[in-house]
């Protein structure tokens, strides 16, 4: 019998919360380079919830997207390492924005069973992290099964 925890989605209003959340920290972003604001809200398996925003540099490869900005501010506000259930991706624009590489190899270090919902081209998209990063590389193999 396998006995890992399964992935559990959240109730509707607890996505409903990261949704509100993410929206509110989208309206912090500092984007002067891409004029294009993001927020997230990730939701942690101790209940809690952060939220981060694109925060863009004049030295443009310095930029972090709100999705790892989030991350890091729930690994820096938490004595162990947090474990992440679901994660809420919004823009300004409403315009299809799935994570990106270097957020999903981050979102799946904390969160390998969490559930990720992003606006793609049809509207939203939920998909788990499973699905976002295929093989993604880990120093703990047995935690992402
Ligand atoms: N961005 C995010 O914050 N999250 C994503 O999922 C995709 C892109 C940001 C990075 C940059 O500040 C701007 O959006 C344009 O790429």
């Amino acid at each position: 019998m396998n006995r890992r925890r399964q992935p559990q989605l959240p109730a509707p209003q607890l996505r409903q919360k990261l949704f509100r959340l993410a929206r509110a920290a989208m309206k912090r972003a500092y984007a002067p380079c891409s004029h294009f604001r993001v927020g997230a809200a990730i939701l942690l398996d101790d209940g809690r919830c952060f939220t981060g925003c694109n925060v863009e540099n004049a030295s443009y490869g310095l930029t972090i997207c709100a999705e790892r900005c989030a991350v890091f501010a729930a690994v820096a506000a938490s004595p162990r390492k947090p474990e992440i259930l679901a994660v809420a991706v919004v823009n300004h624009r409403g315009a299809p924005c799935s994570p990106c590489g270097a957020c999903r190899q981050v979102l799946a270090e904390f969160g390998p069973r969490a559930t990720v919902w992003y606006m793609g081209a049809k509207g939203l998209v939920q998909r788990s992290m499973q699905e976002l990063l295929v093989d993604g590389f880990t120093l703990c193999p047995n935690e992402t099964k």
